[in-house]
């Protein structure tokens, strides 16, 4: 009968995980049962990511996951070895606030800011999917997030806003090249 115990780490165990996030390559140590929300925090020192329920409720922790949005605190980081993980502070990877941050800046779409990170990442993935959305998708998409102060209106017009302005550039650009 083969030694199992040899490949089970113990809970207090570290290890070394590596990945991508921001575009840079990133290492450090964690412990098997570690989120990944802590890992990016404490670990890698990435504090735009923000903690809130930590049981997959609030949304507070988005992050991407090779582009797709998801809750840090519903993942290991132990299963984010070897991934491409982007956080708030890579929206705005030169201190310059990117075209939906700045929308969200117009329509005082945030007051303590809690929340505002992970609705950022949610945003940025479903504007990458859904460009051109109604306001009731926005409103359905912006449910899996809960925002104790602002209310959600001005959210969904700086959403709306964002993908408006796009639409605008991306038609401008085929205009210039035709
Ligand atoms: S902290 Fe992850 S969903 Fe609330
Ligand atoms: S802005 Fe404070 S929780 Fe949303």
């Amino acid at each position: 009968m083969s030694d199992m115990s040899a490949n089970i780490m113990r809970r207090d165990e570290r290890q070394r995980i590596a990945l991508t996030l921001n575009g840079r390559e990133r290492s450090g140590h964690c412990e098997p049962r570690e989120l990944l929300s802590d890992f990016i925090r404490h670990e890698l020192g990435a504090t735009g990511t923000h903690v809130g329920c930590e049981h997959g409720v609030c949304g507070a922790c988005t992050v991407h996951v090779d582009g797709v949005a998801a809750r840090a605190c519903l993942m290991l980081a132990v299963q984010a070895d070897g991934r491409r993980i982007d956080t708030v502070e890579g929206l705005a990877p030169e201190q310059t606030l990117g075209d939906l941050q700045q929308a969200f800046q117009r329509h005082h779409a945030l007051q303590c800011g809690f929340c505002t990170a992970g609705i950022l990442m949610s945003c940025a993935d479903y504007l990458q999917r859904v460009p051109n959305p109604t306001e009731e998708q926005v409103r359905e998409m912006l449910s899996g997030h809960i925002c104790r102060c602002t209310g959600y209106t001005p959210i969904v017009a700086a959403v709306l806003d964002v993908a408006a302005r796009r639409r605008t550039q991306a038609d401008t650009s085929e205009v210039e090249h035709a």
